[in-house]
C-alpha cells in the first residue's frame, strides 16, 4: 500500500482521495495470497467501489457545472468496460494471472486518472465551489 499511494496523488478534495485511497487498498489486496479463496467477493466489492467512486466524482462534477464532465465521464466509462470484460475472463476461467492483472489494471490506470484528469478537475472544484 505505502508503495502504491503517496502525497502527490492528493487531489485536496477529501472525499475523493478517501475513496483513490480505498481502491488502491482493495486493488492491492486483491494480489494478497492470503486472500485467494475469497477473490471473487473481492473483486464484486472492487466492481462496486468503483462505481460509486466514479458516480460520486461525477456528480460533484454535475454539480460544480465541470465543463468537461462528458469528457472525463467517458474515460469512467471506458475504464469500467475494459474492468467489466477481466472480470468476465477471470469468471470464465478461473485464472489467478486474470486477477494479478485487474489489481494492476486498477492501479495503473487510476494513478494516470488522477494524476491528469483528477487533478484537474479538483483544481476546478476548489476554485468554483
Ligand atoms: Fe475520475
Amino acid at each position: 500500500m505505502a508503495s502504491i499511494w503517496n502525497p502527490t496523488l492528493e487531489t485536496h478534495v477529501a472525499k475523493i482521495d478517501e475513496q483513490h485511497q480505498e481502491l488502491f487498498r482493495q486493488a492491492d489486496i486483491l494480489v494478497d495470497p492470503d486472500k485467494h479463496g475469497r477473490i471473487t467477493d473481492m473483486l464484486k466489492f472492487l466492481g462496486e467501489y468503483v462505481i460509486l467512486h466514479f458516480r460520486d466524482e461525477q456528480n460533484l462534477q454535475e454539480k460544480s457545472k465541470y465543463p468537461k464532465y462528458e469528457t472525463h465521464k467517458k474515460f469512467h466509462t471506458e475504464f469500467l468496460a475494459t474492468f467489466r470484460e477481466m472480470n468476465r475472463q477471470y469468471s470464465a476461467t478461473g485464472d489467478k494471472e486474470i486477477v494479478t492483472a485487474i489489481s494492476n489494471l486498477v492501479i495503473n490506470w487510476l494513478r494516470d486518472h488522477i494524476m491528469v484528469h483528477d487533478k484537474e478537475f479538483a483544481e476546478y472544484y476548489r476554485k468554483n465551489t
